[in-house]
């Protein structure tokens, strides 16, 4: 499978502008599976409701899912990617999954990160693995990494490969994720985006890049730079995620001792 991320700096609240970009981008290239960062049509720092009321859309049709679908059916490739929802008067920070039938699913982000708990609602919808005609897809967005749970549930409920949309400030991610790759025995796509938002005087948020590919090993196959616009593929096998074997002895979920764990 030809899987890969597309880091860019999105321009806040031009949603139209943004998503013309990503259009243009990913029609001219190759591909099966595409994970773009968390928001990447509206920009991250939001600094009031209204704003927050102006850029969300209902999941799906709303103008960022039908976007997508149009070019994931174009290509006849899957592409995951974020985007603040709307659905009942609540705000959701979320991801979609489109393939090449549209729409497939959606996710809402379960750990929110600092002022996001100003305008957005937790995710109610849990951890969900999409069966594809690629391989088992979960879904997670940025700060749920730092969270174990996120992706121990997701390979748990059968994930091989883990689309990770995210908009990283910390600087902990690209150095954390193989470990939970490793320790999860599955493959993992981080698209983040670069560039700053500064939107609150003294509140500059800088975005870290570095998106990258992890294998089931914990091995980097691909990373990104911190600041440059980038799209990164290579060809991934999610099958290998299959084995969770260590030796002829342990195995990483048969080993597991839920009954010690305190959850
Ligand atoms: C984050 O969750 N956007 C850091």
């Amino acid at each position: 499978m030809i899987a890969g991320y597309y880091q860019f700096n999105p321009v806040f609240g031009n949603k139209e502008e943004n998503l013309e970009r990503v259009r243009r981008v990913l029609l001219g290239h190759d591909f099966e599976l595409m994970v773009l960062p968390e928001f990447f049509a509206t920009g991250y720092q939001f600094v009031s409701g209204d704003e927050v009321r102006a850029l969300s859309e209902p999941v799906p049709g709303g103008p960022t899912t039908e976007m997508l679908a149009e070019v994931a059916g174009k290509k006849s490739a899957y592409i995951v990617g974020g985007l603040p929802e709307v659905d009942d008067g609540r705000y959701y920070n979320s991801a979609v999954i489109v393939g090449p039938e549209g729409f497939v699913g959606s996710y809402r982000k379960s750990h929110l990160f600092f002022e996001e708990k100003l305008y957005f609602s937790p995710g109610n919808t849990g951890f969900r693995v999409f069966d594809t005609d690629l391989g088992r897809i979960g879904i997670m967005i940025c700060f749920d990494w730092f969270f174990p749970e996120s992706m121990r549930t997701l390979a748990l409920k059968g994930a091989e490969v883990i689309a990770h949309p995210a908009n990283l400030v910390l600087p902990y991610c690209p150095q954390g994720m193989p470990i939970r790759c490793l320790e999860n025995r599955v493959f993992a796509i981080t698209a983040n985006r670069t560039g700053s938002e500064e939107r609150k005087e003294g509140k500059r948020l800088t975005y870290i890049g570095l998106s990258q590919i992890v294998s089931p090993g914990g091995d980097v196959v691909l990373r990104a730079s911190p600041d440059e616009e980038e799209i990164g593929t290579r060809d991934i096998e999610p099958s290998a995620a299959r084995n969770k074997d260590i030796n002829g002895y342990n195995n990483l979920f048969s080993d597991r001792r839920p009954d010690l764990y305190e959850l």
